[in-house]
């Protein structure tokens, strides 16, 4: 799989990103903005993984920061709240991508406010309107994107890997450098670097999505149980940002 943007044969990639499993988040950063920047970005939700990426990413390279966020329409005065105290930290630029506006008013009329309530298919409408085809847009503009995936936040997410070709969106760079680190980890160097984070995070929300699909969870309960609680299928908890119908028809 030929890999775009980069002036690498398949077998040189796969030599990188053989090497780069077994390197810390830091160097991949640093290999990824040195060879791509600035068509590479951070995609951020803002939970706990993305903001430890923002730091690390500004202090091996303010310039070639790049950030964005997908913002639904539905998203959380909290986290709206954070963006902003991250962007005035770092004294950095946030890209906001909305949904395409015909979309969701067509979406809204015809099945209401709160479809994703009403079946898991009109769950994942609204989804793939606010989020995947938004991701869609904000890609299409870049060789390679970031993202704070971890392999212990579900069984979808167990084999991936730090340095991906994703397929899902033309073969550019998918870069996950965070992949083998705990949540303590995170919350560690959270701490330590004294990073504001989601308020959410203290009232029981470990993962943050939307305002009407997220909730806070019980101790002991899996990490991902507040996000579309309501669904009965919890081997399946994406809303399709990470959903990859090559690889994934193949681990299903
Ligand atoms: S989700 O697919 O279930 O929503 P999750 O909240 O675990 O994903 O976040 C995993 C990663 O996906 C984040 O670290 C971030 O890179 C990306 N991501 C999730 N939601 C957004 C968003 N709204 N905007 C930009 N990136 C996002
Ligand atoms: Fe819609 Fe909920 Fe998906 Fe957000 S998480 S896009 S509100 S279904």
């Amino acid at each position: 799989m030929k890999l775009v943007g980069a002036d690498l044969s398949t077998t040189q990639f796969k030599e990188v990103a053989n090497k780069m499993e077994n390197e810390s988040a830091q160097v991949i950063l640093k290999w990824a903005l040195d060879a791509y920047a600035p068509r590479i970005a951070l995609a951020s939700s803002f939970g706990a993984e993305d903001i430890v990426l923002i730091d690390m990413m500004t202090k091996i390279d303010i310039e070639k920061t790049k950030v964005f966020t997908l913002d639904t329409g539905r998203l959380n005065q909290e986290t709206y709240n954070v963006i902003d105290e991250i962007r005035k930290k770092y004294n950095i630029q946030i890209e906001s991508y909305f949904p395409a506006q015909a979309e969701v008013e067509e979406m809204v009329r015809i099945k209401g406010m709160n479809l994703m309530y009403d079946s898991v298919e009109n769950r994942k409408l609204c989804c793939e309107i606010r989020k995947v085809h938004t991701l869609n847009r904000a890609l299409s503009k870049l060789d390679g994107w970031i993202t704070g995936l971890r392999k212990e936040q579900a069984i979808t997410r167990a084999s991936i890997k730090k340095i991906e070709v994703d397929s899902a969106h033309g073969n550019i760079l998918k870069l996950n450098p965070l992949a083998d680190w705990t949540n303590e980890m995170v919350w560690d160097y959270v701490h330590k670097n004294n990073i504001p984070y989601n308020k959410l995070h203290d009232m029981g929300y470990p993962s943050i999505g939307c305002e009407p699909c997220t909730r806070a969870i019980q101790p002991g309960e899996d990490p991902r149980a507040g996000r579309w609680w309501w669904e009965s299928d919890t081997s399946y908890k994406e809303c399709g940002l990470h959903w990859d119908p090559i690889k994934h028809s193949k681990s299903r």
